[in-house]
């Protein structure tokens, strides 16, 4: 009764934790700020329905939001305008439009492992193959060159990257960033740039793309940046040209993007970036506060997060990561095992610090304990060798 392609995508098991978790369970798992909208953006949006911006808008978003947006893209390439701007309804929205206007049936696209949950499905969806690169805790989940140069064949047509990254929060130096842009550059690919979390950064700026690589889209949102994960609403910054196809799939997926939330968002952007600030000094606290408590752990190793609000640890106790998050789940704390980004990211597991420190100190109480009885009585060998993948 379906097509072929929807057999191939399921819904991811970030997806699946969340809608198993118990309401008073300590929650580790959401990739979202525990935080509401700044106020002005709040005032602006009750004040756009209110005062009659419920119609449909320009596909490619209102002249002054894109202009806007492009304003804060000058600092890297100067001649950025609002040709190069195309609002979304949210980052999601942008990685699908991006992947049916870029890739044709049958092309390959290299993805990392472990990466956010749509970079692959968003690829065979529009009839390409996912072709995964490794982002190990070895390197630092940073990318290892020479296995890119084996991955890469005549069919590759583009590199999906994602710095800060969910999971890992590994923010990719600039020296990584130039060598990327060299290898897509030597072989003709397009560089696709997930920088939604480019402003939740603790030791220093990101890197972005623009103006690294003219062969280059980048896809934003304002969920994380200005709290609004339920509003739906991010853009993407392209070449002109690109961005004039890239409309063009973005016009069929929704016609165009929610008119209130844009003047809300515009609203936002004039009120500066301190409210971002804010939380991200809160994060950075959290950030403290977690891999603290995750040094005195027993048998979790950690790489600590440059930027995004995930810490990514690593396990070495028996069980897959579906099984350690589901014994977690049932002493009343939910993570993300880290498999579901990826093959590569088995063994670990993903906690978020986007929620409160108490939440933060009771769930990691939890996961101390689970490791210390495992640590103090550890299971049968045999049963753990059989079950190891
Ligand atoms: C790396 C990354 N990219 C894109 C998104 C999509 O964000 P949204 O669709 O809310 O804009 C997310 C959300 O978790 C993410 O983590």
């Amino acid at each position: 009764m379906v097509a072929d392609r929807i057999r191939q995508v399921e819904i991811s098991g970030i997806r699946r934790m969340f809608d198993a978790a118990p309401a008073d369970a300590i929650n580790l798992g959401l990739g979202e700020p525990d935080f509401d909208p700044p106020a002005v953006v709040l005032d602006a949006i009750c004040a756009a329905v209110r005062g009659g911006m419920n119609h449909y808008g320009p596909s490619a978003g209102l002249a002054e939001l894109r202009e806007a947006i492009a304003e804060r893209y000058r600092d890297r390439v100067p001649a950025t305008g609002r040709e190069n701007v195309l609002v979304t309804g949210s980052g999601s929205e942008g990685l699908m439009a991006v992947a049916l206007t870029l890739y044709n049936p049958g092309d390959e696209v290299l993805v990392p492992d472990p990466g956010f949950v749509l970079y692959g499905p968003h690829a065979r969806l529009a009839g390409a193959r996912p072709v995964p690169y490794s982002l190990g805790a070895d390197r630092r989940y940073l990318p290892d060159f020479d296995e890119l140069e084996r991955l890469v064949t005549r069919r590759t047509r583009a590199i999906v990257v994602n710095s800060p990254s969910n999971p890992t929060g590994a923010v990719f130096p600039p020296s990584v960033v130039d060598r990327i842009a060299t290898f897509a550059e030597r072989h003709e690919l397009t560089i696709v740039s997930d920088e939604v979390y480019e402003e939740i950064v603790y030791d220093g700026p990101a890197t972005s793309f623009w103006g690294r690589s003219d062969r280059v889209v980048i896809v934003n949102s304002f969920s994380k940046t200005l709290a609004m994960t339920g509003w739906r609403i991010g853009f993407l910054v392209a070449p002109r040209d690109l961005a004039v196809e890239l409309n063009k799939a973005h016009y069929h997926i929704m016609a165009c993007p929610p008119t209130p939330t844009q003047v809300a968002v515009l609203a936002g952007l004039r009120a500066g970036t301190e409210a971002t600030r804010a939380m991200v000094r809160e994060f950075r606290a959290r950030r403290a506060l977690v891999t603290r408590r995750l040094a005195s752990v027993p048998g979790l190793s950690l790489v600590p997060p440059a930027g995004a609000f995930y810490v990514f640890p690593r396990f070495r106790w028996p069980g897959t990561a579906l099984e350690v998050a589901t014994a977690l789940l049932a002493r009343g704390v939910v993570t993300t095992p880290g498999d579901a980004f990826g093959s590569r990211g088995a063994g670990h597991l993903r906690l978020s610090f986007a929620a409160s420190r108490d939440a933060l100190e009771q769930g990691l109480g939890i996961l101390r304990e689970y490791a210390r009885e495992i640590d103090a009585n550890p299971p049968d060998r045999r049963e753990a060798r059989a079950r190891a993948p």
